[in-house]
């Protein structure tokens, strides 16, 4: 049976066999616990983390010290999000995002919410991407924290972070940045853009799912965090919880080989994505989501007028591993919140589609899923 041509590389990636060999021994032989400081089991599994924790800081310009190891971005959003707001009661209870985050930051703050801080939501302009002046004139005094993406998951977009982080830096606040779509793909320097907190995963990327990293400057400024996981006082107290040596090698591994091919994937990928949009726009009313140019090289989200969402749907569904312009909360459809926020109608939100190419992706994929949405674009819009 023929699968479908994965086309989902937003949701996750398929794990690549170079991390998974590295991750191996760290199953069976080297299973120690990085925590057991008595025997050579412990050593060598906290060896390896070392290693890993140095490779992932190198990656992004930091030091080992400022890389605490969590089960993924959602738990490193989380950690940076609540952990700030808590430690910064004496300053203020402010805080500044986007309306096109993922939820594993817009949740955590409307948690905080609840608690009785107050959230700035900024708007995006058409093209996905942060005005500048906007963020600048909701900064206030007592804003503790400024939460934005470096690429969205949906549309793609690259948001303008260095420009982001010196303007938090002129005002004395930690800038946040959800870097899980962006890890491999864009270069992210922590110390070049103004970084104070990054979160990372590793599944994005092609390696484990479950394991990830939040950064956390200690250098001007020192960040305070309370932690929001309590127990043995793992990674400097900031999260407990036994480390998982095959997973931390495994997503070093995959950070580390995403960076030495990054910039000729890259291109790859762009022209595989110009590829396919160009093969459609012939058929007219294709709307392309997001800055043309400003955007992850895997990332394709468009809007194609004229056909119904569930029908596109059914029609692509058979051939390719792809994701529509809604999302299923609590077993309800909605239309895409980032859709939405760029400005398109609920009905052309619905018929979109974010198409995720990888390392898997080949030209003859390309093709074929290029030939087949023609087709049935054509032929369900001949039907209406
Ligand atoms: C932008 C963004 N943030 C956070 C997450 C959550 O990451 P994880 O699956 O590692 O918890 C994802 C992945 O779905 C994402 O795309």
């Amino acid at each position: 049976m023929h699968r479908p041509i994965y086309l989902d590389c937003h949701a996750t990636t398929p794990l690549d066999p170079l991390v998974l060999a590295a991750m191996l021994p760290y199953f069976t032989e080297s299973f120690g616990n990085p925590a057991s400081n008595t025997h050579s089991y412990g050593w060598e599994a906290a060896a390896a983390v070392e290693q890993s924790r140095a490779a992932i800081a190198q990656a992004i310009h930091a030091d080992p010290s400022e890389i605490i190891f969590t089960s993924g971005a959602t738990e490193a959003n989380n950690l940076a999000i609540k952990g700030v707001a808590e430690a910064s009661l004496a300053k203020g209870r402010h805080l500044v995002t986007v309306v096109t985050e993922h939820s594993a930051v817009l949740d955590p703050c409307r948690y905080l919410e609840t608690l009785g801080f107050e959230v700035t939501r900024l708007p995006v302009q058409g093209d996905g991407l942060l005005e500048l002046a906007q963020l600048e004139a909701a900064l206030r005094e007592d804003t503790v924290l400024v939460s934005v993406m470096a690429a969205n998951n949906e549309i793609g977009v690259v948001q303008a972070i260095a420009q982001i982080g010196a303007l938090c830096r002129q005002r004395h606040i930690l800038f946040h940045t959800d870097a899980a779509q962006a890890i491999g793909k864009i270069p992210l320097d922590v110390e070049a853009m103004n970084i104070s907190l990054m979160s990372l995963t590793a599944h994005k990327v092609y390696g484990p799912k479950g394991i990830g990293a939040l950064y956390v400057s200690r250098r001007n400024p020192r960040v305070q965090l309370v932690p929001q996981l309590h127990g043995g006082g793992h990674e400097r107290g900031m999260r407990s919880g036994t480390l998982y040596p095959p997973q931390i090698v495994g997503f070093a591994r995959a950070v580390t080989l995403a960076l030495a091919h990054r910039a000729e994937e890259a291109e790859r990928l762009v022209a595989l994505r110009d590829r396919l949009y160009n093969h459609l726009t012939p058929l007219g009313g294709i709307l392309l989501n997001g800055h043309p140019t400003q955007r992850l090289p895997g990332n394709l989200n468009l809007s194609i007028e004229g056909v119904e969402g569930q029908a596109l749907l059914l029609a692509l569904q058979p051939a390719m591993a792809i994701s529509s312009g809604s999302a299923c909360t609590s077993a309800k459809i909605e239309p895409s919140h980032v859709l939405r926020a760029i400005g398109r109608s609920e009905a052309l939100a619905y018929a979109s589609i974010r198409f995720g190419l990888g390392r898997t992706t080949t030209p003859a994929q390309i093709d074929i899923v290029a030939d087949h949405l023609y087709r049935s674009i054509k032929a369900l819009r001949s039907r209406a």
